[in-house]
C-alpha cells in the first residue's frame, strides 16, 4: 500500500513537474521565440533605415524605440504575429538603397516604394520573402538587372519595377512567377527578346515592356494570355508581324505598340476579336493595308492612333459610331486618292461629340474641304490637314470650333479669301497657313487672337496692306508673312510687337516706305528678314538695339545711307546680307569685330574705300562686296585694286595722340602679359570652320520622341552626357541636319522637373544671347507611350562645363591642360554679358539662381555661355501687374503643324 501510494505521490508528483515543466517551456516558448523574430524585424528595419540618405519629410525620424516598430510610419504588421507583413513608403520622397537585410523581414507580403528616388541594385535576398505577393518598385532610380532570385517568390501578384534604369534580359527564372497578374517592366535599359514563357502566366492581366530595347518578334504565346487587358510593348526594336493569336485576347483594353518596326497589315475584325478596346496605338510602324472597317465595333475606343505608318485607302465612315472617340490619329500614311470624296468621312465625325484631337495630315487626302468640318466636335483642339491635295476654301464655320488650339492647314492646294470669323477661335496658339493658294486680304480680325504664338501665313497670294490690328498680337513669338502679294508700309504696330523672337519674316512682297524706327522693340527677335521688297530709306539706327539678332537680311530693297553704327552692339550676328540696297560710304570698322559672323553680304551696293583685313574680312569666301565698284584693299584673295594711301593730313601732335600713344600702351601691355603668360600669345582663333550651327529653318519642324531616340541612339548610355537632379542631358546628331546636340530629359517623377521645365521654357523662348546657351527645340507636353516626355533641345558644347575644367574627376579629360589666366578672364567677361543681359536688357529682368561652373559651357571656342534656366526667377516691375504674370506663366504651347503620335495626359494609366 505504501509502496503503491508512495509510487503514486511520485507518479503525481513527476504528472505535475511534467506539466510544470511543459508549461514552463510553452511560456517559455511563448514568450523567447517571437521576442528573438520581432527583434530581427527591428534589426532589419533599422538596417533600412540606415541606408536612406535623404528623407526632406523627415518619415524616418518615426522610426524610433520609443514607439513599437509596428507603430512606424509606413509599417504594418501582422495582428497576432506582430511580424512586418508591409512596408507602404510610397511618394515620401525618400533617397537610399534597400539592404540586404530586407530579406530577414520573412513575414513581408508586400513592398511599396513607389515614386522615390531608391538607387543602387535590387538585393538578392528579396529572393527569401517566399510570401511576397506585391513589390512596387516603380518609379525610381534602381539599376542593375532584375534579381534571380526573385523566381523563389512564387506567390508574386505585382512585379512593377517601371520607370527605373534596370539593364540585362529578363531573366530566365522568372519564369516561375506564374501567379502573376501584373508584370510592369517598362521604362527600363532591358534588352533581348520577349520571353515566350510569358504566355504560360494565365492571370496575367497587365503586361508591361514599353519603353526599353526589346528587339526581335513578339511570340505568338503570348497569344495563351487569355486574361490581358493591358499589352504595351511600344518604344522598343521589335519586328515581325504581330500574332494573329494576339488579336484573339477579347479582353484587352489597352493595346499599345508604336514606335517599333512591326510590319503587316492590321486584321480587318480587329474590332470584333478585340470588341473592349479603348485604346490602340500603333503608330509609327511599318504597317499596311486598309485601315479596318470593324473598328466601329469597339464601341469604347477612345483613341485610335495610326500615325506613321504605310496605311492607303479610305477611312472608314463608320468610326463615327465611336461616341467616345477623342484622339484620331491617321497622320503620315497614304491614305486617301488625291480625289474628291477622300474626306467624306468627316461628314460624319460629327457624330464624335468628344473628338479633341484629329490629324490627317500629311497623307494623300484630296477633294475639297467639306463644310462639315464646322461640326466637329466643338472640344477640338488639334486639327491637323496639312500635307495633302486639299482644295477649296476655309469654311466660315469653322468658327464653331471654339476650342481650337493649332489648326494646320499648311501645303494643300486651298484658296479663297479669309474668313474673318478666324478671328473668334480665341484659344488658337497656332495658325499655319503657309504654301496654298489663298488670295485677299489679311483680315484685320486676325489681331484678336491674343494667344496666337505662331502665325504662318507664307507663300499664299495675300494682298494689301498688313492690318495693324495684327500688333494686338502680343504674345507672337513667330511671324511668317512671306512670299505673298502684300503691300504698303509696314505697320508700325506690327515691326514694334516686341514679343516676336523666333523669327519675322516679311521677305518677298511688295511693301514700300520706309522701315518704321519701332523696329527698336524686337530686342528678343533672333532673325529678322525683310529682303526682297520695295523699302527705302535709311536704315533706321534703332536696329542697333535688337541685341538678339543672328540673322539680318535686308537684301534686295532700296535702303540708302551708311551702316548705322549702332549695329556695332548686335554682337551675336552670324549672317548678314544687305546686298542690292543703295547704301553707301565705308564699310565701318565693326563689322570686322563681330566674332560670331559667318557671313556678309554687301555687295551691289555703293560702298567706298578701304575693305578692312581682319575678323570675317580675313576669310574671302565669307564675305560677298561684288559690284561696289570703289572698293579697295582688302585680303589678297579679293583681287581688289589697292588703296593709294592718301591718308588726310595729320599734324605730327594729332598724329601722337592718334597713334603712338595707343601704340605705346598696347606694346607695353602685351609685353607685360608675354612676361607673365608666354601661352597667351596663342590667342582666341576665330569661329570659322567651327560646328556649323544649323540654320533656323532646319529647326522649323518640331522635334519628334523619334527622332531624340533615334539621335541618341535610343538614349543609350555612351551617350549619356550628365545628370543631375532634374534629368539626363544626352548627346546626339540628328538625322535631319547632321547637327550635334544636347538633348536634356526632364526626370519627371521630381515634381521640381516640371516647374523646372516650364521656367525654363518661359526663360528661353524669350531670350537669346550669345553667351547664353541657345535653346533650338523642345519636344514637350505629349509623347505617345503613356508618359509625358520633355526635353529640351541646346546647342552641344564640346568642351563641356566650367566645372569640369576647374575640378577635372579623375578619368575625364586628363588630357586637357588647365585655363589659362586670359581663357579665365574671357569667360569671366562672357559670363557678365549673359547677366548683364539678363538684369538689363530681358523685357522682364532675369535672375538666374544657379549660376555655377557647371551650369557655365564652353564651346569649341572656349567661349563661355550661361545655361541651366530651371530656377530662374522674373523679376516684374510692377509685381502687381497680374496680367504679365500670367503671360509668363503659360508653358511652352503646342508644337507647328506637325504633333507626333501620341499619347494626351487623360489616358495614363493608374
Ligand atoms: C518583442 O516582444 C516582447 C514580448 O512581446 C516585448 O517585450 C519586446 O518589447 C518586443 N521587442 C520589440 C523590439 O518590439
Ligand atoms: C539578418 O539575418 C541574418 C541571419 O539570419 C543575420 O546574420 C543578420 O545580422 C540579420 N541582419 C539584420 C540587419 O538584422
Ligand atoms: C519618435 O517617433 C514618434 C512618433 O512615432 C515621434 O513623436 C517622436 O518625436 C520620435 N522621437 C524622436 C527622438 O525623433
Ligand atoms: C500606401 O500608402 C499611401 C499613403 O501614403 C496610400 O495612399 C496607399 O493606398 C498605400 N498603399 C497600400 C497598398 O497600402
Ligand atoms: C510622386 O510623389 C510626389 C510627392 O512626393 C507627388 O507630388 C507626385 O505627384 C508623385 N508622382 C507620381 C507620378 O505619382
Ligand atoms: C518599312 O518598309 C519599307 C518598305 O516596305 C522599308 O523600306 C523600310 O525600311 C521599312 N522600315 C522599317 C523601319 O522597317
Ligand atoms: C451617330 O450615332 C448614333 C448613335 O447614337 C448612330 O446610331 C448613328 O448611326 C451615328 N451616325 C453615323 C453617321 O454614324
Ligand atoms: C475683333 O476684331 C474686330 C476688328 O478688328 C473688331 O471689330 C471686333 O470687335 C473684335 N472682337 C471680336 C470678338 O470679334
Amino acid at each position: 500500500m505504501t509502496h503503491s501510494c508512495v509510487s503514486y505521490e511520485w507518479v503525481l508528483l513527476i504528472f505535475f513537474h511534467g506539466i510544470l515543466l511543459m508549461s514552463m517551456s510553452s511560456c517559455l516558448k511563448s514568450k523567447t521565440v517571437p521576442a528573438l523574430a520581432n527583434e530581427t524585424d527591428r534589426l532589419a528595419l533599422l538596417d533600412f533605415k540606415n541606408r536612406i540618405t535623404q528623407d526632406p519629410l523627415q518619415i524616418m525620424s518615426s522610426w524610433n524605440d520609443s514607439v513599437h516598430f509596428c507603430n512606424w510610419l509606413g509599417v504594418t504588421c501582422g495582428p497576432s504575429s506582430k511580424r512586418v507583413m508591409a512596408l507602404n513608403l510610397t511618394a515620401k520622397k525618400l533617397s537610399g538603397s534597400i539592404p540586404p537585410s530586407i530579406g530577414n523581414l520573412t513575414y513581408l507580403t508586400g513592398i511599396y516604394l513607389r515614386n522615390n528616388s531608391f538607387y543602387d541594385e535590387i538585393p538578392q535576398e528579396v529572393g527569401r520573402l517566399q510570401r511576397l505577393q506585391l513589390l512596387n518598385l516603380s518609379q525610381n532610380s534602381f539599376g542593375g538587372k532584375l534579381p534571380t532570385n526573385l523566381s523563389y517568390c512564387t506567390q508574386l501578384r505585382v512585379l512593377d519595377v517601371a520607370y527605373n534604369n534596370l539593364v540585362g534580359q529578363i531573366p530566365g527564372h522568372l519564369s516561375s512567377l506564374s501567379k502573376l497578374v501584373n508584370l510592369s517592366l517598362g521604362v527600363n535599359n532591358l534588352i533581348g527578346s520577349i520571353p515566350a514563357w510569358i504566355g504560360n502566366f494565365s492571370s496575367l492581366n497587365v503586361l508591361g515592356l514599353h519603353r526599353n530595347n526589346f528587339q526581335g518578334s513578339i511570340p505568338s504565346e503570348l497569344g495563351r494570355l487569355s486574361r490581358l487587358r493591358v499589352l504595351r510593348l511600344s518604344v522598343n526594336n521589335l519586328s515581325g508581324t504581330i500574332p494573329p493569336q494576339i488579336y484573339n485576347i477579347s479582353s484587352i483594353y489597352f493595346f499599345s505598340v508604336t514606335y517599333n518596326q512591326l510590319h503587316g497589315s492590321l486584321p480587318s475584325d480587329v474590332g470584333f476579336t478585340l470588341p473592349n478596346l479603348q485604346i490602340f496605338y500603333g503608330s509609327a510602324n511599318n504597317f499596311t493595308g486598309p485601315i479596318p472597317k470593324s473598328f466601329s465595333n469597339a464601341s469604347q475606343l477612345r483613341s485610335l492612333d495610326l500615325a506613321q505608318n504605310g496605311l492607303i485607302g479610305t477611312v472608314p465612315q463608320n468610326l463615327a459610331n465611336l461616341q467616345g472617340l477623342r484622339w484620331l490619329n491617321l497622320g503620315e500614311n497614304s491614305l486617301g486618292k488625291g480625289k474628291d470624296g477622300d474626306l467624306s468621312f468627316l461628314n460624319f465625325l460629327a457624330n464624335c461629340t468628344s473628338l479633341e484631337y484629329l490629324s490627317l495630315g500629311a497623307n494623300n487626302f484630296g477633294g475639297v474641304l467639306p463644310s462639315s468640318i464646322a461640326n466637329l466636335s466643338t472640344q477640338l483642339s488639334i486639327l491637323v490637314m496639312g500635307e495633302n491635295k486639299i482644295h477649296g476654301n476655309i469654311p466660315t464655320g469653322i468658327e464653331n470650333l471654339v476650342n481650337l488650339n493649332l489648326l494646320g492647314l499648311e501645303n494643300n492646294y486651298l484658296g479663297g479669301t479669309l474668313p474673318h470669323v478666324l478671328g473668334k477661335l480665341q484659344e488658337l496658339n497656332i495658325l499655319d497657313l503657309r504654301n496654298n493658294i489663298f488670295f485677299g486680304p489679311i483680315p484685320s480680325t486676325l489681331g484678336n487672337l491674343t494667344t496666337l504664338t505662331e502665325l504662318y501665313m507664307d507663300g499664299n497670294r495675300f494682298e494689301g496692306r498688313i492690318p495693324p490690328s495684327l500688333g494686338n498680337c502680343q504674345n507672337l513669338l513667330l511671324l511668317n508673312l512671306s512670299h505673298n502679294n502684300l503691300s504698303g508700309t509696314i505697320p508700325k504696330q506690327v515691326m514694334g510687337l516686341s514679343s516676336l523672337s523666333i523669327y519675322l519674316d516679311l521677305s518677298y512682297n511688295f511693301f514700300i516706305g520706309a522701315l518704321p524706327f519701332e523696329v527698336g522693340n524686337l530686342v528678343h527677335l533672333t532673325k529678322l528678314d525683310l529682303s526682297k521688297n520695295k523699302i527705302l530709306g535709311k536704315i533706321p539706327t534703332t536696329l542697333g538695339t535688337c541685341i538678339s539678332l543672328e540673322y539680318l537680311y535686308l537684301g534686295g530693297n532700296s535702303f540708302e545711307g551708311v551702316i548705322p553704327q549702332s549695329l556695332k552692339n548686335l554682337r551675336g550676328l552670324e549672317d548678314i546680307d544687305l546686298s542690292h540696297n543703295k547704301l553707301y560710304g565705308h564699310i565701318p570698322e565693326f563689322l570686322s569685330k563681330l566674332l560670331a559672323l559667318k557671313h556678309l553680304n554687301i555687295s551691289y551696293n555703293d560702298f567706298e574705300g578701304e575693305v578692312p583685313s581682319e575678323g570675317i574680312f580675313a576669310n574671302a569666301s565669307a564675305i560677298s562686296i561684288f559690284g561696289n565698284e570703289k572698293l579697295c584693299g582688302g585680303v589678297q584673295e579679293l583681287n581688289l585694286s589697292s588703296c593709294s594711301s592718301k591718308h588726310p593730313k595729320l599734324n605730327r601732335r594729332l598724329l601722337a595722340l592718334r597713334i603712338i600713344i595707343p601704340v605705346t600702351c598696347i606694346t607695353i601691355f602685351v609685353l607685360l602679359l608675354l612676361y607673365f603668360f608666354p601661352m597667351c600669345s596663342t590667342v582666341k582663333k576665330l569661329r570659322e570652320g567651327a560646328l556649323t550651327t544649323s540654320s533656323f529653318e532646319d529647326w522649323q519642324l518640331p522635334i519628334s520622341y523619334a527622332e531624340l531616340l533615334e539621335s541618341t541612339n535610343g538614349f543609350s548610355k555612351n551617350n549619356l552626357i550628365g545628370s543631375g537632379s532634374f534629368g539626363s542631358v544626352y548627346r546626339g546628331v540628328l538625322s535631319r541636319n547632321g547637327a550635334i546636340v544636347a538633348i536634356k530629359v526632364l526626370n519627371l517623377q521630381q515634381q521640381e522637373a516640371s516647374t523646372s521645365f516650364i521656367n525654363e521654357c518661359n526663360a528661353l523662348r524669350s531670350i537669346r544671347h550669345r553667351n547664353l546657351l541657345k535653346i533650338f527645340s523642345a519636344c514637350s507636353s505629349i509623347d505617345h507611350k503613356g508618359n509625358d516626355f520633355k526635353s529640351l533641345i541646346f546647342e552641344f558644347m564640346c568642351n563641356g562645363s566650367l566645372d569640369q575644367w576647374l575640378h577635372p574627376k579623375n578619368d575625364e579629360q586628363p588630357q586637357r591642360n588647365k585655363l589659362s589666366f586670359i581663357q579665365r578672364l574671357n569667360i569671366a567677361i562672357d559670363v557678365a554679358y549673359a547677366l548683364e543681359y539678363l538684369h538689363q536688357h530681358c523685357q522682364t529682368p532675369i535672375v538666374h539662381c544657379d549660376i555655377k561652373p557647371s551650369n557655365i559651357l564652353l564651346d569649341e571656342d572656349m567661349v563661355a555661355h550661361v545655361g541651366d534656366f530651371g530656377l530662374v526667377r522674373f523679376l516684374f516691375e510692377a509685381s502687381n501687374n497680374p496680367s504679365k504674370t500670367q503671360t509668363l506663366s503659360v508653358g511652352l504651347k503646342g508644337s507647328i503643324g506637325y504633333i507626333p503620335p501620341a499619347w494626351p495626359d487623360w489616358m495614363e494609366l493608374k
